[in-house]
């Protein structure tokens, strides 16, 4: 692994990006803040750089990258747009960039992105992330911008700059303190390589919002694959993930004893009193649920020893709009746990 170096906290005034958009530049390794959560930043179309990025988070290789530009415009450009889903692609950019959507399309040839960015796929994956500091930020770089979420592969995702210190410090060049990120669930991934879009990671636009500017989209599984599409899983939809140290419960009514209680909208449960409790979002809003779940998962991790808690039981959910994601993500949660992730079979 790398040999640990000191970490730059940067401000987000102009100094700050400033400094930020040079380290990039230079083939750095920067954190920041987008509206979902803080990605690991690093220039996408440098070999060295984007291997640096899969070291830093000890991520398998075959996980590819989302690739992050100032513009539709620099984003398409990467991509061979010459697809039946053409005019949907500017659509949805149109409409929901900047924001938390990245769009999956076929690799132009001659693309600048390095190969190991996209695992060697054919297909990219880009978006345009929205805030203040990340929009300047990328516009002065002025290049795409590698950029994973900013924690060690397989925990929870970071949504504020403690969070990317507490697990990357010393591994990574600077961290621009963006503040805690606004949406707090990573980018929806919705694939537009064939000939109908397919959801392939629920995230901060819901499908419901998806469908207006769509119509029908397909539900892939967890396992990436789904729908009528028959394509190879994509990498990195690897079902265990965002996994907190202590197990997770699903679909709880009930508390055993010791079990912390995770709900929502003032849900109570039967059973044991809980040994700690914490209520994602006590008026039953699910933006701010979203905001919330990953730094209540960190903290119920942080305080298990002290509250003698042996897992976390999950209130039920909303299944629609935002609760997709987080059904998702604290599905993922509670997955079973290979000690080695096995590589997607090809
Ligand atoms: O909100 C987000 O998307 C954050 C911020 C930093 O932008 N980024 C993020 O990146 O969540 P990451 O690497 O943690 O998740 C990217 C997801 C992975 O599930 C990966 O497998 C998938 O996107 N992905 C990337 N390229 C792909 C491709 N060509 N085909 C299918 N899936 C792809
Ligand atoms: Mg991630």
């Amino acid at each position: 692994s790398a040999p640990p170096h000191r970490t730059e906290r940067l401000d987000q005034d102009h100094d700050g990006i400033r400094r930020a958009a040079r380290l990039l530049r230079q083939g750095g390794l920067v954190a920041f803040g987008t509206e979902t959560v803080y990605g690991l930043g690093g220039l996408a179309t440098s070999l060295k750089t984007v291997e640096h990025i899969f070291r830093a988070k000890g991520r398998p290789s075959f996980n590819p990258l989302i690739s992050h530009f100032a513009s539709a415009e620099a984003a398409f450009a990467e991509a061979d747009m010459a697809i039946p889903l053409h005019d949907m692609a500017w659509e949805l950019a149109r409409r929901f960039w900047p924001g938390p959507l990245t769009l999956i399309l076929p690799r132009r040839t001659g693309s600048r992105l390095c190969e190991a960015v996209t695992a060697g796929l054919d297909t990219l994956a880009v978006r345009v992330p929205k805030g203040r500091a990340v929009e300047e930020l990328l516009r002065l770089t002025d290049q795409p911008v590698a950029a994973p979420s900013a924690n060690r592969s397989g925990r929870v995702s970071p949504s504020t700059a403690r969070h990317v210190l507490d697990e990357l410090d010393g591994r990574i060049d600077a961290v621009l303190d963006t503040g805690p990120c606004p949406v707090g669930l990573e980018s929806t991934v919705l694939d537009l390589t064939g000939s109908q879009p397919v959801l392939r990671r629920p995230g901060g636009v819901t499908l419901e919002e998806l469908q207006e500017t769509c119509g029908p989209v397909t539900v892939a599984g967890h396992d990436g694959t789904g729908g009528s599409i028959s394509r190879p899983n994509a990498p990195g939809q690897l079902t265990s993930h965002y996994a907190p140290s202590l197990p997770v419960r699903l679909e709880a009514t009930d508390l055993k004893p010791h079990e912390a209680f995770l709900t929502f909208g003032a849900r109570q449960a039967e059973g044991a009193s809980p040994a700690l409790s914490l209520d994602l979002s006590p008026d039953g809003n699910l933006e701010e649920a979203a905001r919330r779940l990953f730094a209540a998962l960190r903290q119920l991790d942080h305080t298990a020893a002290r509250h003698g808690l042996t897992g976390i039981a999950v209130a039920p959910l909303p299944e629609n709009g935002l609760g997709r994601a987080l059904r998702d993500r604290l599905e993922r949660a509670a997955a079973p746990r290979p000690a080695e992730p096995a590589p997607p079979s090809a």
